[in-house]
């Protein structure tokens, strides 16, 4: 089965056809975070803007890389939500007008559950269930629990700011651009080893931020109160940029790690998904294996899985979206009552 994935959730206009819900055909991805950077964060007004520019060539180019017709996709799946409202009705709108023209089925995906299924694309070995997922991205941070493609539990999440959001508010407290995830933690990894060092020889006081809510027996995250003390250190000055990016990033994967393993451990999972922008950073990724290995020899458990996408799957992308269209096809009844969702959970 083909299914062609539009996702306009935020600043990226993707369209990408997938084939059994893990054969990439094609995955085509416009952005507009370029237009954002001047502004140091996305302008709701000009990221709808470029979603209206955008989406019609994104879907052309997304059916002619796969080589394919109209006649040969089987179903359209488009974001419904959560995301900025204006940016999704470009592509729900777009999706609906294509599905009646062309009388194809569509299927409304939540952006959330999608992420989950960024692990399943270019044939990745599917994790083994149950799995923990944390979905990490610049709206939403969430545990959840993955039992079969029909029951997806949502089991945590932050009280406050997403983990990617306080990356991006640190990074403009800090100076550093946008989007913050990349840029603190390419400062951040720059100066690990002039960190230990540093520590290793204990010629200074070092930048100790809090950790929110870790030792809370709860899958709870919060970041908020985080990015405050990191406010209160730069305003110090008494600590270089580089090691407050550095402890920073430290803070908020100590926390993201920690939970997740906890909720690993009480569930008896099998595998850990990591799904959503953050997913891109290297830290998390070697500390959730880490992590994950201790917890193995610890429990005797064998084989805790970890399973992060490939990088090109970890930002917005139109796989994802046809991905969770396949493993969870539920094809609206009327195509005329599709709607936004901006607030969309889990
Ligand atoms: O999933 P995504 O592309 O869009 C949303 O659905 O929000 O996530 C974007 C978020 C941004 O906040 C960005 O700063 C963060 O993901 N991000 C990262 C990294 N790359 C992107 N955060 C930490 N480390 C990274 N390497
Ligand atoms: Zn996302």
């Amino acid at each position: 089965m083909k299914i062609l994935g539009i996702e306009t959730s935020c600043d990226e206009t993707s369209a990408a056809v997938v084939e059994d819900g893990a054969k990439v055909l094609s995955n085509v991805v416009a952005s507009s975070q370029e237009m954002h950077v001047k502004t140091g964060g996305i302008v709701p007004e000009v990221a709808a803007r470029e979603q209206v520019k955008s989406v019609i060539p994104v879907t052309n180019e997304a059916l002619k890389k796969a080589n394919l017709t109209k006649n040969e996709i089987d179903a359209i799946a488009v974001t419904v939500g959560p995301g900025l409202v204006g940016s999704l009705l470009i592509g729900v709108e777009t999706a609906k007008t294509l599905a009646w023209i062309w009388k194809k089925p569509l299927i409304p995906v939540n952006h959330l559950y999608a992420h989950i299924y960024s692990v399943f694309l270019d044939n990745a070995t599917p994790p083994p269930l149950p799995a923990v997922c944390l979905i990490a991205s610049g709206g939403h941070t969430d545990l959840v629990l993955f039992k079969s493609h029909k029951d997806i539990t949502w089991i945590g999440g932050t009280v406050d700011d997403a983990a990617g959001e306080a990356f991006d508010k640190v990074a403009r407290i800090l100076d550093l651009g946008y989007p913050g995830g990349p840029v603190i933690s390419k400062v951040a990894e720059e100066c690990r080893m002039a960190i230990s060092d540093l520590r290793f020889q204990n010629k200074k006081e070092t930048l100790k931020l809090p950790r929110p809510l870790i030792q809370e027996d709860n899958l709870d995250f919060s970041f908020s109160g985080l990015k405050t003390a990191v406010l209160r250190a730069f305003e110090s000055k008494l600590y270089p940029t580089p090691e407050i990016a550095y402890e920073f990033q430290e803070a908020v994967v100590d926390c993201l790690v920690k939970k997740t393993i906890k909720a690993t451990e009480k569930f008896g999972a099998k595998s850990i998904i990591v799904g959503g922008g953050v997913a891109a950073n290297q830290r998390l990724r070697f500390l959730i294996g880490k992590n994950a290995e201790n917890l193995c020899s610890r429990t005797q458990v064998q084989n805790i899985q970890v399973h992060f996408p490939s990088l090109k799957y970890c930002g917005d992308n139109g796989a994802m979206i046809a991905s969770a269209g396949f493993f969870n096809n539920k094809p609206a009844k009327d195509l005329f009552l599709v709607d936004v969702d901006p607030g969309l959970h889990f």
